[in-house]
């Protein structure tokens, strides 16, 4: 199950042992065994189906797991931003830009003066701060993510879970969550992205995670997974040939 308090501060930020989601029987998650460092970007990789994203949901405690365990790292839910998952399509208040970055330090009871002027600062950093006073709904597909993203700079959080965010994005809004993206794991936040867009995954990615069928096959660096796959899964995927939900 689910265990933020368990922790030996052994320089892992989080840590999956035989992690399972079993909803009515069937192995969504077939048993997750996967360790994540403290630094960097790890890209998240596999065929439709494969529980990238319901890994990435239980990660963020959006799902329960029905079996196994998780382990965080010293302090990771103790601090301010902790674990923050941004989605393909970002949840966006009918609201303006602003306050719906400025919303996620509510918690915090921080004078409402001062939420604004740290989310100011914080638009300013994904290219918005001209646009801060505009209704949120009317931006473009790449703007609402660049201010989903900044939603969650805003707190600084430990671990940020992306779920494809440039999915639906054309070539520079992607280079542009590209680059916010790496900002923020240089200001200390560790990274976990699903896509499938594998010229994103050498662009931004320190090591891979490649899923098939519920597990993880293969976690190595993205330069090894990509010239020596290791598992026959990641062999067919790389070569577009992986039939779907295709089982070892
Ligand atoms: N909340 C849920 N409850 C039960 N089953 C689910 C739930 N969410 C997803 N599934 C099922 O789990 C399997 C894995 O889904 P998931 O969305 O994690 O795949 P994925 O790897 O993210 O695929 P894609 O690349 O298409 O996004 C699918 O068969 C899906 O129908
Ligand atoms: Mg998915």
């Amino acid at each position: 199950m689910a265990d933020a308090g368990t922790m030996d501060g052994c320089g892992f930020l989080v840590r999956m042992r035989g992690l399972r989601y079993e909803p009515l029987g069937r192995a969504v998650l077939d048993g997750i065994d996967l360790e994540l460092g403290d630094e960097g970007i790890t890209m998240l990789l596999g065929p439709n189906g494969a529980g990238k994203s319901v890994l990435l949901r239980t990660l963020c405690g959006l799902i329960e797991p029905t079996g196994g365990r998780i382990d965080w790292g010293e302090g990771v839910w103790r601090e301010c931003g902790g674990v923050r998952m941004v989605f393909q399509h970002p949840m966006l208040l009918r609201t303006t830009v602003l306050e719906n970055v400025a919303v996620s330090l509510k918690p915090l009871r921080i004078r409402a003066a001062e939420r604004r002027r740290r989310a100011l600062a914080v638009l300013e950093r994904v290219g918005l701060g001209s646009r801060a006073q505009e209704a949120a709904m009317r931006l473009s597909g790449g703007e609402q993510q660049r201010l989903a993203l900044a939603r969650a700079w805003l707190v600084r959080p430990r671990l940020l879970l992306l779920d494809e965010p440039t999915a639906s994005l054309d070539p520079s809004a992607t280079a542009e969550v590209e680059r916010i993206v790496r900002e923020m794991r240089t200001d200390g936040t560790r990274v976990l992205m699903a896509t499938h867009n594998l010229g994103q995954a050498t662009r931004l990615g320190d090591d891979v995670v490649f899923m098939s069928a519920g597990r993880v096959c293969e976690h190595a660096s993205v330069q090894r997974f990509f010239s020596r796959p290791a598992s026959p899964q990641a062999r067919l995927f790389i070569q577009g040939e992986l039939p779907w939900r295709m089982s070892f």
